[in-house]
């Protein structure tokens, strides 16, 4: 469906509730402008496809700023290959239906012309967080997200932008781009929803075959088996890391990409972890790549 249809179609299904879908930089802009200066904004950036995860980082928006803006844009700059962009999910018109059940108070969906209406775009280096890891596995990956994040601060200009510990280093990339160009903003990041197995909510969990998706699981069942040796006095990295790859391959369907220690906040890999400090980690099951953490803590 075009754009502009949605937006009609949006606008007679909204009923009641006050979100405004814009598809246009400028009529958002015009939108931004007539917020009052003392009023807080809570910015929730996605690439759509919502689900309980989006959802939770609304609701962490919502119980802190005075007004909620929800973007809705798949960012090619991000993607490696053109067929993983292609294949992304696109479900346009139940999110923008779950962010007006949601009073959410702006949608903004738009075309890539009106996030980047240059012909050649600057994209920006994203710092040293952004080197190894998903940024070894997926080569200018974190090039692509700070351009476009730091492109949609510009736009949406929020007091806070929300975003999930699920994407670790995104994070940590993102609040160090954002320290650099965008210092008056907030960056909050949310705990990481998961599905009562475990299994940490993702966009791509749809690609998954049944048992692919059974199998996901031991990802987060190895972190807990890590997490418990670790309380009962094990803190070498190295021997946490072996018990993560230890329950990972207990599966031949999966294929592990890295597993490592990290200090809190931080991608710097630690050889003896602290209470805070995170497990990282990437498989790929059905040729479908999965990143999850989980922070060690004693409680
Ligand atoms: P997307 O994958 O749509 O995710 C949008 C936000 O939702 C991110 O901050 C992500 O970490 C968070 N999220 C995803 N799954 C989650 C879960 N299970 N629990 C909690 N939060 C979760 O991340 C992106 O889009 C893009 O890279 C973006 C930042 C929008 C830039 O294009």
């Amino acid at each position: 469906m075009r754009a502009s249809n949605l937006l009609k179609k949006f606008e007679m299904d909204r009923g009641q509730t006050m979100t405004t879908l814009f598809t246009n930089r400028s009529d958002f802009q015009s939108w931004r402008d007539l917020i009052p200066k003392d009023r807080t904004i809570g910015f929730v950036p996605t690439m759509g496809a919502l689900h309980a995860g989006h959802v939770s980082l609304i609701e962490h928006a919502k119980s802190e700023c005075d007004v909620v803006v929800v973007s809705i844009y798949v960012n090619d700059l991000q993607f490696s290959a053109e067929s993983d962009f292609t294949r992304y999910p696109r479900t346009e018109e139940s999110d923008f239906h779950l962010c007006a059940n949601e009073q959410v108070h702006a949608v903004f969906a738009p075309a890539r012309s009106e996030v980047f209406p240059e012909e050649v775009i600057n994209v920006l280096t994203p710092s040293n967080n952004a080197l190894g890891f998903e940024g070894t596995d997926r080569q200018g990956h974190f090039a692509g997200v700070v351009t476009v994040v730091d492109r949609l601060f510009s736009i949406v200009r929020p007091s806070v932008a929300y975003f999930g510990l699920k994407d670790y280093q995104q994070v940590a990339v993102i609040r160090d781009m954002a320290l650099q160009l965008h210092p008056d903003i907030v960056i909050e990041s949310c705990e990481t929803v998961r599905d009562a197995d475990g299994l940490a909510l993702s966009s791509r969990n749809r690609f998954l075959s049944v048992s692919g998706r059974n199998t996901a699981t031991l990802m987060n069942i190895a972190f807990n088996k890590a997490n418990a040796i670790w309380k009962s006095g094990t803190t070498r990295s190295k021997e946490l890391i072996n018990a993560v790859a230890a329950e990972l391959s207990q599966d031949s369907a999966i294929h592990v990409q890295y597993i490592s220690v990290v200090r809190n906040g931080t991608m710097e890999p630690v050889s003896v972890a602290c209470q805070g400090d995170v497990i990282i980690a990437a498989i790929v099951v059905d040729g479908v790549r999965l990143i999850d953490n989980k922070p060690l803590i004693n409680a």
